[in-house]
């Protein structure tokens, strides 16, 4: 496809409905996880104006930083810590509405508000890692957003 996301006025619902097509057609036959990482973060970013939306991949037991859009990030994340070490570890999607009450948050900046984390994790249980999308607005995230991100981290990991 032309490398042109078409974006609609609607719900938010109806804006992931759009997307996660377009996304797959953005992905195409493209075999290289880190060009389609890419791809489907601005996509996230362009579509939606998150403030950070990235992935943190699994190497060698830690999270690292994957491709992401938004400001500077830091880069390892350990089991357990954070929003993204404990979605690992539960191996669930969190949504944190204030990030300042969720204890161990990682602050990569003061400007982030709320967040959400989707756990990638294969049909056989592997699990690769995580879709982290930060907002600088308490209360931004809900069942909406991670149900069609799920179903775009599920279909990315199946790929
Ligand atoms: N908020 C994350 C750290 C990553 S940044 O938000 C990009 C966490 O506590 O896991």
């Amino acid at each position: 496809m032309a490398e042109d996301l078409i974006q609609i006025q609607g719900t938010k619902a109806e804006k992931y409905q759009s997307l996660l097509p377009q996304i797959a057609a953005l992905v195409g036959d493209e075999r290289d996880s880190t060009a389609n990482l890419a791809n489907i973060a601005a996509a996230l970013k362009q579509n939606f104006n998150f403030f950070w939306v990235g992935f943190y991949l699994l190497k060698h037991n830690e999270l690292v930083l994957g491709p992401f859009q938004g400001p500077v990030a830091c880069t390892r994340i350990q089991y357990g810590k954070g929003v993204c070490g404990k979605a690992w570890e539960n191996k669930e999607i969190l949504i944190v509405p204030n990030v300042e009450e969720f204890p161990g948050h990682i602050a990569c900046s003061d400007l982030s508000k709320s967040e959400i984390v989707i756990p990638m994790i294969h049909k056989n249980g592997t699990f690769t890692g995580v879709l982290d999308v930060d907002s600088n607005q308490l209360n931004d995230f809900d069942d909406v957003d991670a149900n069609y991100l799920n179903q775009l981290c599920q279909w990315f990991v199946a790929l």
